[in-house]
């Protein structure tokens, strides 16, 4: 169950090798949580942030497989983590592919970012919901960006792979409104991670622990929607009502 503060005690990251997802656990065990899995490509490549997790504090800490692009195991996934760990308070929903938009669309591979990043968002998540709702309680926390806020030619695949999955996740959050089940949609712009190696930071980027410490923020004041930084907010209210004709001559 979630504490005062709104922190939970039992946490499932999918994406668990996710620098933001490992930077929120480590938050999360460091305050409260004790149990931590992570469903990950590899669990042999999770050792890593399964320690940095421990040392924080967390006692429990697994990694198991999971593939976001095998939506046919999703339930049983699903299933068995809760089966093994009994109630899970907080699911963040982590993973997630950059692609390189230009190259996606013209190689074809369009489609493989839009399948990890809203087709097997999507598709996780359903059974997800179904367990928290049976237990009565849990908060999904969904990695969305700014960059489905409005989607921009630079990077219109990922951008709106985000876009769907925002919305996805908005309805879902109002769709369960009273079943004591909630959504946070969380989106950060620029985070310095191994997803943006070798990119040039964009104005008011963060880093992983940035969108951490604002994920616990958002969970302890009962938030819908959490920016990081906040100031994305207005930049992207901005950005959003622009007539198409000057968005389209913006370098960006
Ligand atoms: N970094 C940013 O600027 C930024 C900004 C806004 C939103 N976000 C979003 O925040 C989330 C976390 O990003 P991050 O910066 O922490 O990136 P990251 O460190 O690159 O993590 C992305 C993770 O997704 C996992 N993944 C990719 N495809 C998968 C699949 N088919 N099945 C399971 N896992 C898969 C990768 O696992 P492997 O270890 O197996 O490769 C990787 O650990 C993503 O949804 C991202 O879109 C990031």
């Amino acid at each position: 169950m979630r504490d005062a503060l709104g922190l939970p005690q039992s946490v499932l990251v999918l994406g668990g090798t996710s620098e933001i997802g490992v930077a929120t656990a480590v938050a999360l065990a460091s305050r409260r949580a004790r149990t931590v899995v992570l469903g990950v490509r590899d669990p042999s490549r999770a050792e890593a942030a399964a320690g940095a997790i421990r040392a924080a504090g967390a006692t429990t800490v697994e990694a198991v497989p999971f593939d976001a692009d095998d939506p046919d195991s999703h339930e049983c996934f699903v299933e068995e983590v809760f089966a093994r760990h009994g109630d899970i308070d907080l699911v963040v929903i982590a993973f997630g592919v950059l692609g390189d938009s230009d190259r996606s669309a013209a190689e074809g591979a369009a489609a493989g970012v839009v399948r990890t990043n809203f087709l097997g968002a999507v598709s996780a998540t359903v059974p997800v919901v179904r367990r928290l709702r049976d237990q009565g309680h849990g908060t999904i926390v969904v990695l969305s960006s700014v960059a489905g806020e409005r989607v921009r030619r630079s990077n219109f695949v990922y951008g709106s792979s985000k876009a769907g999955l925002d919305g996805f996740a908005q309805g879902l959050g109002d769709s369960l409104r009273g079943t004591g089940v909630d959504v946070m949609v969380v989106r950060p712009g620029f985070v310095k991670t191994k997803m943006t190696a070798g990119l040039d930071p964009a104005p008011l980027s963060t880093t992983a622990e940035d969108v951490a410490g604002a994920i616990l923020g958002g969970l302890a004041r009962g938030a819908h929607t959490v920016w990081v930084p906040r100031a994305l907010r207005l930049v992207m209210s901005a950005l959003r009502h622009l007539p198409r004709p000057l968005f389209r001559r913006l370098d960006i």
